[in-house]
């Protein structure tokens, strides 16, 4: 039997108790499957008279998570602390430089210096192993870093935040405005009391620049990455998607065209029968195409204590087996510097959705700017919100501006950003048009 692999856990809240949990529970189980024991030789949080529902056993307690990092008594240090920059980078850095191997669930960390860790953990020639920072519990960095390994990736998309899609989803199912849906996502601890990480795009896009990087063997850029959120997206748009045979989603997406690498994070019209359009919830979801697998679907829990630990503790396993991969794939000196597409010439359909003002000429004068652009109209109608119809609400007022929705056939992101801007300008609207990109979907996930 080798020796066993001694851990320094810092971060006892949700993931570190979680995974404590699981450590304890099976002990043995893990023991017989990589031949060694698994033993927590320290610990660190804040606060150490919290009680934390877990066994703490005869782990040493640490004030400072450095000192953990540093400590001669372990061998792996689990960074379960979260944020981009303080003691959470600190000690990383700490323990890769005292030559300890590192596993991390901090997305924050790894989209900001991911590169930076990386480059450390190769001249110390340790693991930096992050299973649990993109989607908790779905195993994506271990799809892409071994499994699709010897594949040519195209293509990475999905659904990355939980919140997003909670809210969305609750939308479309119960026809309830954002506001409303986000208060009660927040008094039932779904999401943050300062929402904007989630509902901005922010925390969709630390994950996707993560991805990104693995999937397509570039530097991890998180400032090259272009950041829609939701909170434009109103129940008019929920109620036109679903009439319209689509579904809205958030979407973390990542590909390669001609000029580039395109990452974007933007609320998107998914068919509604396709898989990922039915990822409904706290759900998160992944999709990879590529060259020799094809496509795939990774569907799972994006967060929370139990699945979470999971993703940590295997990090944690293949440590213990010996298995140590380049936390990007491949060596950093490798990762080819990040070329931006530009977003002006991405092609697709889009949706828009304008207010016009009930007066002679007003569509005659959208449709000749669309027209001027080149853009051709899949299909158009003329639709009221469901609150606004007879019976349910109260009728639009005559002379109220009438929503129009349309989807236009496959153009370029500057020919209908050009066109919106003209119809804006042309004062035939009473607001700024909505505009949400109609993702194209492989053949296998339109079903
Ligand atoms: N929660 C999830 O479902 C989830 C999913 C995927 C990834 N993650 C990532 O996992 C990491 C941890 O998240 P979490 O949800 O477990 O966070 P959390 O519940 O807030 O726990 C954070 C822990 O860090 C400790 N801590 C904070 N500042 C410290 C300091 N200066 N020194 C020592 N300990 C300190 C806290 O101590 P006290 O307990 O004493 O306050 C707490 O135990 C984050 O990077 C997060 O992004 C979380």
């Amino acid at each position: 039997m080798q020796q066993p692999l001694t851990l320094g856990i810092a971060g006892l809240g949700t993931v570190g108790a979680g995974l404590l949990h699981l450590l304890d529970r099976h002990k043995d189980r893990l023991e017989e499957r990589v031949g060694r024991q698994i033993r927590v030789s320290g610990v660190s949080a804040r606060s150490q008279a919290k009680d934390r529902g877990v066994k703490l056993g005869d782990a040493r307690w640490f004030d400072d998570p450095v000192k953990l990092a540093r400590d001669p008594s372990i061998a792996v240090f689990v960074e379960l602390i979260g944020g981009a920059d303080g003691v959470a980078k600190d000690a990383v850095e700490a323990a890769l430089n005292a030559g300890k191997h590192v596993v991390t669930a901090n997305k924050a960390l790894l989209a900001e210096h991911g590169l930076a860790l990386a480059k450390l953990a190769e001249e110390h020639g340790v693991a930096l192993n992050f299973e649990a920072a993109v989607a908790g519990g779905i195993p994506v960095i271990k799809t892409l870093r071994e499994s699709l390994s010897a594949n040519e990736v195209h293509r990475i998309y999905g659904i990355l935040n939980g919140t997003c899609n909670y809210i969305l989803t609750t939308m479309a199912a119960e026809h309830r405005s954002f506001d409303e849906v986000l208060k009660e996502a927040q008094e039932r601890g779904y999401a943050e009391a300062d929402p904007t990480f989630d509902i901005g795009g922010f925390d969709t896009a630390h994950k996707l620049a993560i991805l990104t990087s693995l999937a397509f063997g570039i530097k991890v850029a998180l400032d090259q990455i272009h950041v829609e959120g939701i909170q434009s997206i109103t129940e008019a748009d929920i109620e036109a998607a679903e009439d319209m045979g689509y579904r809205i989603k958030l979407l973390g997406v990542g590909m390669r065209v001609e000029s580039g690498i395109e990452a974007r994070v933007n609320p998107a019209m998914v068919p509604r029968h396709s898989a990922i359009a039915e990822v409904s919830g706290v759900t998160n979801a992944v999709a990879i195409d590529a060259d020799y697998c094809g496509s795939l679907l990774l569907i799972g829990p994006g967060a929370g204590s139990h699945s979470t630990a999971s993703a940590v503790a295997s990090d944690i396993l293949d440590i213990a087996r010996g298995s140590i991969t380049a936390p990007f794939l491949t060596q950093t000196r490798n990762l080819k510097p990040y070329k931006k597409a530009k977003l002006g010439a991405h092609q697709g359909a889009y949706y828009v959705r304008l207010s016009v003002y009930d007066r002679p000429g007003a569509m005659a004068a959208i449709a000749k700017r669309m027209g001027d652009g080149e853009i051709s109209i899949e299909s158009m109608v003329q639709r009221r919100p469901r609150s606004a119809l007879p019976g349910i609400g109260a009728r639009l007022k005559p002379g109220a501006p009438t929503p129009v929705v349309m989807i236009t056939h496959e153009t370029t992101e500057e020919a209908i950003r050009q066109a919106i801007d003209a119809i804006e300008k042309d004062g035939k609207v009473s607001e700024r048009p909505q505009v949400i990109r109609i993702e194209k979907l492989t053949e296998e996930d339109r079903r």
